[in-house]
C-alpha cells in the first residue's frame, strides 16, 4: 500500500537552511565526489580551532579512523565561549523544574558555572586529562555544568541514567575505572522527592576505584555523607574561580563514554572523541531542526542517553540555541504539561519519543488543543519506530498539520542523526524516517551479497563509509568493537559498519527502519540486551534458566517477555509471589526500566541439539503467532506445543 506523503510547508522551506530537495541532493552529491572536501570544508567553517588540522581522515587502520588529525581545540569553547562575543546575554539553557520552578541560565552564566565547576573538579579533586567521572544526576542544569566541565579539563565523562541501579552504576564505574562520581542528593518526580545518593553509597561499598564524591543538594533531603570522600557541591563551589584555561585537546582525544546495550554481555562503554562529534552535533541541529537565532529548542530525552547529549547540551549549544532542559515527567500534574510549556516558552522546535507521544496521545487525545502552539515550526522523534496512528495525532493535532516531522534514526554509536527528513526539503511519510543526511553513506545492504537491496527487500542498514561523529572504540576492548560492528557484512569484499537494524527501501527510495536484527530489544525507547535481562535474572536463586525476549506493547513498542524455568527442588507455592521476588531482582540489578510485562514459567526451553536456544520461536509464542518454523532441529520438540499451553493459560 502507497504511504501518504506530506510536502514541507513553503513558507518554512523558503528560509530553511536545506531548502528542496535539489539542494540536498546537491550536497550529497558533493559528499560522493569529493568526500574528505566536503567534510574537511565544514570542519574548518563550524569548529573554534585552537590549531588547525592537516588531515581530514585518516582510515587506513579501518575500523580505528581518525578525523582531524593535527588539529587542536576544546568543546567547551566550542559550546560556550565563542558566543560570548554575540551572545553573553542569550539563555543558553532554560530550566523548568518538576515543580514550575524556572531558571535562565545565559551563556555568560553558563560560561561561569562551568568555569567554577571545572576548576572545582580540577583543585579540590585532582581531575586530569583523561581521568573518566561518573556522572549520576537528575535532569537539572549542573548536569549540563559538569558535563561541560569535564570537558573543559579534559576530563572524559561516562553517564550513567538516574533510573539504572546501584549494581549497573557500579559495573559502569568499574569498566570505566572512574575516579569521581558527581551526583545529587536527589531531584523531585510527580512532586514528591525522590533519592540518588543512596543509589552511588551502595554502588561503592566494597571495592572501588572512586575516590571522590561531589553531591548537588537539590532537594535538601537527608543523606549520609563519608567523610573524606563526600563533598557538598553547594558548598565547595562558592570558592570557585570564574575563569579556568580550557585544555587545549586533540581532534581525536575522548570527549565522553556512554555504556549501551549490546546482543551480548555486560553494556558496552561507547567512545565519542572531540572534533567529529561535535562537529556532526552541531551540523545536524542546525540542518535537522533547522533552529534560528530567536528560536526556543526542547528536547524531552534524558541526560543518561545519547539523544541527551547530543541533542539538549553539545548539539543546541555548540551552535549557540538556546535549550529547555526539563526535570519533570511529561503527563505530570496532567497531559497538558508539554503542550502548556510549549505556549509557555514559545517552543519552536518539540522533540521526543514516539512512547511519549503514545502515552500523551492516549492520556490527553484533546489537551493540544487548549494550548497555543502556534510557535511550533519542527517536530522530532527519535528512539524507535513512530507507528501511523501516533504520527497523524503528532502531526494533525500538534503540529497543526503545517509543522515537519522529522523521524530521526540515529545510534549512540552514530553521535548524531544518521537517516532523517531535512523539515524544509524532505517530503515525509508516516514512519518512514527517509534518506540519509548529506556526507552520510548509509545504504540498506544484502547481508550475504554486500549489494543494495532492491525496493522492497528487507536488508541490513550499514554506513559504508566512515564519518566524523562514529563511535570510536568499546571501552577497554578492541576486539568487541570490530565484533560488534565490522563483522557481519561486506560491501566489496570490504567490512561495514552495521547498526543492527533491519531496513527497507519504498519504490520512492525512502528507507523505512524495521528495527533490530539481534537480541536487543527496544523499550520505550530504551535499548535492553535480552542478555542482560536473562543475567539478572538468573541472580534469583530459585531460576534454572531463562530466556528473555521483545513482545509488542501498545505504549511502549516492545514489552519484556520472559520463559522462565524454576529449579526443580525449589517447591514454589505462590506464582505471583515469584514474580513479584523476580523483578525485584531486575530491580537490584538494572533498575526499573528493565521490569518484565510478562513471565511465563515453563517445564523447559526450545533448544537445538547443540543447545542453543531457539529465540524466534519464544518471539512468535509471545506474540500469539502460530509457529510455523522448522522445529523437527529441537531436542525436545514436543516443548513448543507444552510452552504454548503454559503462556495461554497464564494469568500473571
Ligand atoms: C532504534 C537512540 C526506528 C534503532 C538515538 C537503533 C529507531 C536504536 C529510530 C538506537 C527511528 C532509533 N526509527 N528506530 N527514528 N531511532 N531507533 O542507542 O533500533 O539508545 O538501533 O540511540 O534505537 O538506540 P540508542
Amino acid at each position: 500500500m502507497k504511504k501518504e506523503i506530506f510536502k514541507p510547508n513553503r513558507g518554512f522551506a523558503k528560509d530553511a537552511r536545506i531548502k528542496n530537495m535539489c539542494e540536498y541532493q546537491a550536497l550529497q552529491d558533493a559528499a560522493t565526489e569529493d568526500y574528505e572536501g566536503f567534510w574537511g570544508g565544514y570542519a574548518k567553517e563550524k569548529i573554534d580551532w585552537v590549531t588547525p588540522f592537516t588531515n581530514v581522515l585518516d582510515e587506513s587502520n579501518f575500523p580505528f579512523v581518525k578525523w582531524f588529525e593535527g588539529g587542536k581545540l576544546n568543546v567547551s569553547t566550542q559550546c560556550i565561549d565563542r558566543h560570548l562575543d554575540t551572545r553573553k546575554n542569550k539563555a543558553a539553557i532554560i530550566f523548568e523544574g518538576d515543580r514550575g520552578d524556572k531558571q535562565i541560565i545565559t551563556y555568560l552564566d553558563l560560561y561561569y558555572n562551568v568555569n567554577r565547576f571545572a576548576n572545582l573538579l580540577k583543585n579540590e579533586f585532582d581531575v586530569k586529562k583523561g581521568d573518566r567521572v561518573v556522572i549520576y544526576m537528575p535532569m537539572i542544569p549542573e548536569a549540563a555544568y559538569a558535563m561541560l566541565a569535564c570537558a573543559r579539563i579534559g576530563a572524559i565523562h561516562s553517564i550513567v541514567f538516574g533510573g539504572f541501579s546501584s549494581e549497573a552504576l557500579k559495573d559502569r564505574i568499574e569498566d570505566a575505572e572512574a575516579k569521581v562520581v558527581i551526583t545529587a542528593d536527589g531531584a523531585y518526580r510527580k512532586d514528591k522527592p525522590y533519592m540518588l545518593k543512596p543509589v552511588v553509597d551502595e554502588a561503592l561499598s566494597g571495592k572501588t576505584p572512586v575516590k571522590k564524591v561531589l553531591v548537588v543538594e537539590r532537594n535538601g533531603e537527608d543523606v549520609t555523607w563519608v567523610a573524606g570522600r563526600d563533598y557538598s557541591y553547594n558548598e565547595l563551589i562558592k570558592h570557585q574561580r570564574v575563569t579556568c584555561e580550557p585544555e587545549v585537546m586533540d581532534s581525536e582525544d575522548p570527549l565522553f563514554l556512554l555504556y549501551t546495550s549490546g546482543s551480548t554481555g555486560q553494556p558496552k562503554g561507547v567512545q565519542h572523541n572531540s572534533a567529529g562529534y561535535i562537529l556532526w552535533a552541531q551540523m545536524t541541529m542546525e540542518w535537522v531542526f533547522d533552529v534560528k537565532e530567536n528560536d526556543t529548542y526542547w528536547c524531552t530525552a534524558d541526560i543518561g542517553w545519547i539523544t541527551g547529549h547530543t541533542y539538549i547540551v553539545y548539539g543546541p549549544l555548540a551552535m549557540g540555541a538556546t535549550t529547555v532542559m526539563f526535570e519533570g515527567v511529561i503527563t505530570h500534574p496532567d497531559a497538558g504539561r508539554p503542550w502548556r510549556m510549549v505556549e509557555e516558552h514559545r517552543i519552536n522546535q518539540f522533540y521526543t519519543a514516539p512512547t511519549a507521544i503514545r502515552v500523551l496521545h492516549k492520556m490527553g487525545e484533546h489537551e493540544p488543543a487548549k494550548y497555543d502552539l502556534s510557535s511550533l515550526k519542527v517536530l522530532g522523534t527519535v528512539g524507535e519506530p513512530i507507528d501511523p496512528p501516533a504520527w497523524k495525532w503528532y502531526y494533525e493535532k500538534v503540529g497543526g498539520s503545517r509543522c515537519a516531522i522529522v523521524d530521526t534514526y540515529w545510534q549512540t554509536e552514530t553521535g548524531g542523526h544518521i537517516v532523517s527528513p531535512l523539515p524544509g526539503a524532505t517530503p515525509i511519510k508516516p514512519g518512514c524516517a527517509t534518506f540519509p543526511l548529506p556526507g552520510i553513506i548509509a545504504e540498506v545492504l544484502d547481508p550475504q551479497s554486500g549489494k543494495k537491496v532492491e525496493v522492497g527487500e528487507s536488508g541490513y542498514l550499514c554506513i559504508t563509509r566512515p564519518w566524523p561523529s562514529m563511535i570510536r572504540g568499546v571501552w577497554g576492548d578492541e576486539k568487541r568493537y570490530k565484533k560488534s560492528y565490522f563483522e557481519d557484512v561486506k560491501k566489496e569484499g570490504k567490512p561495514v559498519y552495521f547498526t543492527g537494524d533491519g531496513a527497507h527501501y519504498d519504490e520512492d527510495g525512502y528507507i523505512t527502519i524495521t528495527g533490530r536484527t539481534d537480541d536487543v530489544i527496544n523499550v520505550s525507547g530504551h535499548r535492553m540486551g535480552t542478555a542482560e535481562v536473562e543475567a539478572a535474572i538468573k541472580k534469583h536463586s530459585n531460576v534454572a534458566e531463562v530466556a528473555v525476549v521483545g513482545k509488542p506493547h501498545e505504549i511502549k513498542g516492545e514489552g519484556i517477555f520472559a520463559y522462565i524455568v524454576l529449579k526443580s527442588d525449589c517447591g514454589i507455592a505462590d506464582e505471583i509471589e515469584e514474580v513479584k521476588a523476580i523483578n525485584k531482582v531486575i530491580q537490584r540489578e538494572i533498575g526499573n526500566i528493565a521490569l518484565c510485562d510478562d513471565v511465563v514459567f515453563v517445564s523447559g526451553l526450545p533448544k537445538t541439539r547443540s543447545g542453543k536456544i531457539m529465540r524466534r520461536i519464544l518471539r512468535s509464542i509471545a506474540k500469539g503467532q502460530e509457529i510455523t518454523q522448522d522445529i523437527s532441529t529441537l531436542e525436545d520438540p514436543s516443548i513448543v506445543a507444552t510452552i504454548v499451553t503454559a503462556v495461554r493459560s497464564c494469568k500473571l
